[in-house]
């Protein structure tokens, strides 16, 4: 599976970092050539760099980790994405004096990115997760921590359910791209746990399960 990852930040380096580990071939895409070209050479493993119409032709799955704000004039410049698996990695933050969803309750991110791209599927995933378990891996002693996912297309969810276990996430199915309303909720409670309760980022999300 090809992978084009747009966005050269943390939380689209990590990604780069951990799926090249597991071998998967993968294009990171900026809006500028150099820096994905620079960001890719700096990987342990092989990874390309590219524009950002370069990664989507590439790529089978889309991983979006850029700024919410960003994606509708990011994806409308782009050829199409008929087929293609979409990773929504955003969250809607409103950087204050607090951080802040933009939007909720009646839509989310994932939602309005899929009416973007009616002819991609979109999944949300990895967006209630800090880019530095993305890159290292959640391993927390004998537990590793949870990756919450959901999107209304089956096969799109079970090519990301393989995509998470290779990062080390143990997936965990949340049903229908309208649960990204819950999911995203849940990310901005994690950047509360991480800076204004002063965990740091070094904390995961573990939902417990018996067999
Ligand atoms: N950081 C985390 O731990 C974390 C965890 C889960 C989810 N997320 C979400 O994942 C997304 C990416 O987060 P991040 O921490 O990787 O962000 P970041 O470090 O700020 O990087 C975002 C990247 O998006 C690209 N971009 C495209 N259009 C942009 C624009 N108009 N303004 C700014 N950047 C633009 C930039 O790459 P180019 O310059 O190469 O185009 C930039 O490097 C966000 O939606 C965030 O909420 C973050």
């Amino acid at each position: 599976m090809k992978l084009g990852i747009i966005g050269t930040g943390n939380v689209g380096a990590a990604l780069c970092k951990s799926l090249t580990r597991k071998g998967y071939r993968v294009m990171i895409g900026s809006r500028s050539l150099e820096k994905a070209t620079a960001l890719a050479g700096q990987m342990e493993h092989y990874a390309q760099g590219g524009t950002i119409a370069n990664a989507i032709h590439f790529g089978e799955i889309i991983i979006l980790a850029i700024p919410y704000k960003a994606v509708e004039e990011t994806l409308r410049n782009t050829d199409s994405l008929r087929g293609k698996i979409i990773i929504d990695c955003t969250n809607p933050f409103i950087f204050g004096e607090k951080v802040e969803l933009a939007l909720g309750h009646t839509t989310s991110a994932a939602e309005q990115i899929q009416r973007m791209v009616p002819e991609a599927r979109v999944v949300k995933a990895f967006n209630t997760a800090t880019a530095r378990q993305m890159e290292h891996g959640p391993f927390f002693g004998p537990s590793d921590g949870s990756m919450f996912y959901c999107g209304d297309d089956a096969d799109a969810k079970s090519a990301v359910a393989k995509l998470i276990e290779a990062t080390g996430f143990i997936p965990i199915d949340c049903g229908a791209l309208e649960n990204a309303r819950l999911l995203e909720p849940m990310a901005l409670m994690l950047v509360r746990l991480a800076f204004t309760q002063g965990m740091g980022d070094d904390i995961a999300f573990k939902l417990l399960t018996r067999d």
